[in-house]
């Protein structure tokens, strides 16, 4: 474990009127980063260890090892945990969609085995989970065809639509208490936007129990633009229902660039970071009354999903803190905005 001696304020005081500060964790980096967890963070989400994949591989076996691992530390730290994800297209095993001569399950089997997840998983962590994202990333991001209002999935093919409805039902009966979250990415893009609030507004008509939508916000620094961010939470506040970020992080890189030459990030691209962290958390305090959480997708530079994705053999940097897990400009940045005057 690193051991810094901090002089810095930690995020999760200068932003405790605001919202929650988060940060997705694993079963190493609550060892590796678990002083600067403790000191800048108040809640925590599991990388992957509570994905259906993860604990739940077979039918008639449930792994919990690791997932429980990550919900002691937040008991042990006092620290609000995220559950993350109970329906998703990716990470989700084979047996779940199929019968027992390897074609497609029933709807009726597929929604019962959803069930029977559900209890199990948001049952076992209700006394520390206080919110779940029920269900990650459905809509499609294809702009072109206006009928591909969902992604094309097993869920989907087998269950129709209403699999994304009974999810939430199922969830609200496993645990009354917790917040009901729906998690997507490039929830700024206008297109994908509109179509994000068009699902939740008709669970919402439909009487379904969802609390709020996740922005995953996986930006980088040139896109998406203030505007589309600033646009994107003013229509999902519309919805009456709370907004959290759930996997922020800011890439050096667009999407599109392939450059794998930087064994460390320019002096031009830290600081162009400490502006794109300002003006973002300028936007979030701002709209502080409808953002109950912000989560970035990792703590520090020393490891984040997006070393070696998706270009192989490039390091990221993406976070307020650097490899050493010492603040960096854009922590300073970032901590001037909530400071008292
Ligand atoms: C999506 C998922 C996360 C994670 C990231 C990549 O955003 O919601 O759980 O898998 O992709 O790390």
């Amino acid at each position: 474990m690193m051991t810094t001696l901090r002089a810095e304020t930690p995020l999760k005081t200068l932003y405790k009127d605001a919202f929650h500060i988060g940060a997705a964790v694993n079963t190493r980096t609550i060892e590796s980063q678990k002083s600067l967890l403790a000191y800048h963070f108040n809640s925590i989400t599991a990388e992957n260890e509570m994905k259906f994949s993860s604990v739940h591989p077979q039918e008639e076996l449930y792994t919990f090892e690791d997932a429980d691992v990550i919900a002691a530390f937040a008991r042990e730290q006092g620290m609000a945990l995220r559950g993350h994800t109970l329906v998703w297209h990716n990470q989700t095993p084979d047996w779940l969609f199929e019968n027992d001569k390897g074609g497609l399950a029933e709807r009726d089997v597929l929604l019962a085995r959803l069930q029977s997840h559900i209890q199990t998983v948001v049952g076992r962590y209700k006394d520390v989970i206080y919110c779940w994202d029920v269900v990650n990333e459905v809509i499609s991001d294809d702009a072109n065809d206006e009928s591909a209002f969902l992604r094309p999935s097993k869920w989907l093919d087998i269950a129709g639509e209403d699999f994304i409805a009974k999810a939430f039902e199922f969830a609200h009966e496993a645990d009354p208490q917790a917040l009901l979250f729906y998690n997507d990415y490039n929830e700024s893009n206008p297109h994908k936007r509109e179509r994000i609030y068009r699902l939740v507004r008709s669970l919402l008509d439909q009487g379904v129990p969802i609390h709020g939508v996740g922005l995953q916000a996986h930006w980088n620094l040139f896109d998406p633009s203030l505007d589309q961010m600033r646009a994107a939470i003013e229509r999902y506040a519309q919805l009456g229902v709370q907004l959290q970020l759930t996997e922020l992080d800011v890439s050096m890189f667009r999407f599109e660039d392939r450059r794998t030459d930087l064994v460390q990030p320019t002096q031009d691209m830290l600081e162009l970071q400490a502006e794109r962290y300002e003006s973002i958390f300028r936007l979030l305090h701002e709209y502080s009354e409808h953002i109950s959480a912000v989560t970035f997708w990792g703590a520090a530079d020393d490891y984040t999903w997006l070393d070696h994705f998706p270009v192989r053999g490039r390091k990221n940097w993406p976070f307020l803190f650097d490899e050493a897990q010492r603040p960096k400009e854009a922590y300073q940045r970032v901590a001037q905005i909530a400071a008292p005057k």
